[in-house]
């Protein structure tokens, strides 16, 4: 039996890698129907209309939810979660903050689960979770995307080659591009619910594991709080350390 999957959020990732992942994988008869529930109907509809991917996926698409214009429902997807049968995937791809109850609320209607990163903002959330998981036999993974990326891929390779040596002590460095700030992120990575380290430095957390083998210990990070075009205010420079 091919799976249905209600995908949880409607903004970036969903539009660059989520939703052109899983048409992919439709056609190749691997998932049946997707549906995708947003807070409000302009953000499901401007998916649906997204050229790029109406040229990639003709004749290819998606159930919207809400179905048509009217008040912001941040609450919808319980009910589209409650409405699937048993054991098909619920994709959570809202902001960082809201993952938790997104995957929860997955699990208590006994779904699989695929989250975007960060997985969720407290490791007591994740024990929980993987608690709930473990005792209804369900799969939650959280989509880790980069360890495909070619060079991910081939600094594993390499390392496993043992070309690399033995691993003591890394650097990485990242700056986004400056414009990123304007985007919808200034609307919530704020100090309140995320940081900048948390956001995208998961990843290399994730990568040193994922080249290695080795097992994080611990990571602190250290952040500066700066302002958004909008005036919100984020953690946007950090800098970590990785045991
Ligand atoms: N490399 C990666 O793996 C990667 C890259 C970018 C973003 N992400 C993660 O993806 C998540 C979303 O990021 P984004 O860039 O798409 O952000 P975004 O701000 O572009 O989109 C957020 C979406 O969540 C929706 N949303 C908010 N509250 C909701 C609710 N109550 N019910 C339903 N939908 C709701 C909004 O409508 C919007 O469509 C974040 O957790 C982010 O960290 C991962």
């Amino acid at each position: 039996m091919t799976p249905e999957v209600l995908i949880v959020g409607g903004g970036m990732i969903v539009h660059d890698q989520i939703l052109p992942s899983l048409y992919h994988m439709q056609r190749q008869g691997r998932i049946d129907g997707i549906t995708v529930c947003t807070s409000r109907f302009e953000t499901v509809q401007t998916l649906t209309d997204a050229p790029a991917i109406r040229r990639a996926f003709p004749g290819q698409s998606f159930r919207m939810l809400p179905g048509s214009a009217g008040d912001r429902q941040p609450e919808l997807y319980r009910q589209a979660i409650a409405e699937m049968p048993p054991r098909q995937i619920v994709v959570a791809a809202v902001p960082d903050q809201l993952h938790y109850d997104v995957i929860m609320e997955a699990l208590r209607h006994d779904q699989h689960v695929l989250a975007v990163k960060p997985l969720v903002l407290r490791h007591q959330q994740s024990v929980e979770i993987a608690d709930e998981a473990r005792r209804r036999g369900l799969l939650v993974a959280a989509e880790y995307h980069k360890r495909f990326d070619d060079r991910s891929l081939m600094a594993r390779r390499a390392y496993r080659e043992g070309r690399f040596g033995e691993f003591r002590l890394g650097t990485a460095c990242l700056f986004e591009k400056w414009y990123y700030r304007h985007s919808n992120f200034q609307n919530w990575m704020t100090v309140e619910h995320s940081d900048a380290f948390t956001y995208i430095g998961c990843h290399y957390v994730d990568l040193l594991h994922y080249i290695t083998g080795l097992l994080p210990a611990a990571v602190s990070v250290y952040g500066i709080r700066d302002r958004f075009p909008n005036g919100s205010e984020g953690y946007l420079w950090t800098d970590a350390r990785v045991i």
